[in-house]
């Protein structure tokens, strides 16, 4: 007569995930998941439950884990899977109240932290995984497999997220304020407060701004039905409205149009944002403007080209202004070129380091070449 709570108790030191499926009596939550998670560096676990279509989370130390699931779990569900380290175990509810192991298998090790050839073992989000929003954004089917069509869109997202991932996994902050420039669909946003929300069990406010009001009523719509509380979108438009003035700690942008990146940068160095991820879009304002003026004219012959080296210049400006400004810089290729063709993330932390220079340059290539450029423009009185 096994009690699921102590076949779970056991599980716990090398637990992957837990799920209660199949509850016994209607107005139970549909499914609850159990995940092991870090909180401030110490081990805690965190119960997903899945009811009315929304999710709700709740964290617990080891010992208030065993004694929430004794009294919500014990009994009230049918079907049990707990996946640890090295195995897989399934349980079935019988009559008199125990559960009984229909089927175990060993599962393969997840390497920790190892870079295997294949990305796919590094990703952060995985098919299978229970995400609602991203079932309801049409990214994943019912059963969480990805759609054929998103494929890039998810790889994309999963790659942000991990990038985002090894720059803040040793933050010891418990809450972080997020603003997405030009949101969209929001794929992204939803995913970012998936990971710092749910994943890590921080409290999370993010507010994804965007021009078109239909797309925003959307995203709430979505945020509401899974409960994601912290989680709002805004009709705003980011090179003319105000934007939020409470201390915000990451701004990101991914392929917001034109000069709304340099918006989003400039909002970041003047609010002293510590974070920024931005995967910059179409650049036109400096391939629009730019004249010959000197050594480089060359590169400024033929129209594919011009356009090529405005973009790369816009890029460079945007990464040494914020150098400029106190913080370390990277520009990384943020996906393969195959899965989008704008594919730069420029990804800062502020350190109050200043790397000077660079804007100064920047500037006296304004000077000789006549071109316009919003982000050196926003902070001329910095
Ligand atoms: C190419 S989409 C990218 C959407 C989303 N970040 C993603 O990667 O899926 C660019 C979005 O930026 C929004 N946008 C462009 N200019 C904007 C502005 N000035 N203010 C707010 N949103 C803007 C557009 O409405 C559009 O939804």
């Amino acid at each position: 007569m096994a009690k699921i709570t102590q076949e779970l108790a056991l599980a716990l030191p090398t637990l992957g995930k837990a799920v209660f499926s199949q509850p016994t009596e209607k107005g139970q939550a549909q499914k609850v998941e159990i995940r092991p998670l870090l909180l401030k560096g110490e081990r805690r676990y965190q119960a997903e439950r899945f009811q009315d279509n929304k999710a709700f989370h709740q964290n617990f130390t080891e010992e208030l884990l065993c004694a929430w699931a004794a009294e919500n779990l014990e009994g009230r569900y049918r079907q049990v899977l707990l996946l640890t380290d090295t195995e897989s175990r399934q349980y079935i509810l019988k009559r008199d109240g125990s559960y009984k192991k229909t089927g175990g298998a060993a599962t393969v090790p997840r390497p920790v932290g190892a870079q295997g050839h294949n990305r796919e073992k590094d990703y952060i989000l995985r098919e299978g995984e229970n995400i609602p929003a991203l079932v309801d954004l049409g990214v994943f089917t019912k059963d969480f497999q990805i759609v054929r069509s998103k494929y890039d869109k998810f790889k994309q997202i999963n790659r942000f997220v991990e990038l985002v991932d090894q720059s803040l996994r040793d933050e010891r902050a418990e809450t972080i304020r997020i603003l997405d420039f030009g949101c969209g669909k929001s794929y992204l946003t939803f995913i970012l407060y998936y990971y710092f929300a749910v994943r890590r069990g921080m409290k999370t406010e993010i507010i994804g701004y965007d021009l078109k009001a239909d797309v925003v009523q959307r995203c709430s719509e979505i945020a509401a039905r899974c409960g994601y509380d912290g989680l709002r979108f805004e009709v705003a438009d980011v090179t003319r409205d105000r934007l939020a003035d409470t201390k915000i700690d990451m701004v990101v942008t991914l392929h917001a149009c034109d000069t709304a990146t340099d918006y989003a940068l400039a909002y970041a160095v003047q609010h002293g944002v510590k974070y920024i991820f931005s995967v910059p879009c179409c650049q036109h304002e400096v391939n629009l403007s730019i004249r010959q003026g000197g050594e480089l004219d060359l590169l400024l012959e033929h129209g594919i080209i011009k356009e090529r080296v405005s973009a790369l210049l816009t890029d460079s400006i945007r990464a040494a202004v914020p150098e400029d400004a106190g913080y370390a810089v990277d520009v990384i290729e943020f996906i393969d070129f195959e899965h989008s063709p704008k594919n730069l993330m420029l990804r800062a932390r502020y350190t109050g380091r200043r790397k000077s220079a660079g804007r100064a340059r920047a500037e006296a290539l304004r000077e000789q070449y006549g071109f316009q450029q919003s982000l050196l423009k926003l902070i001329e009185n910095m």
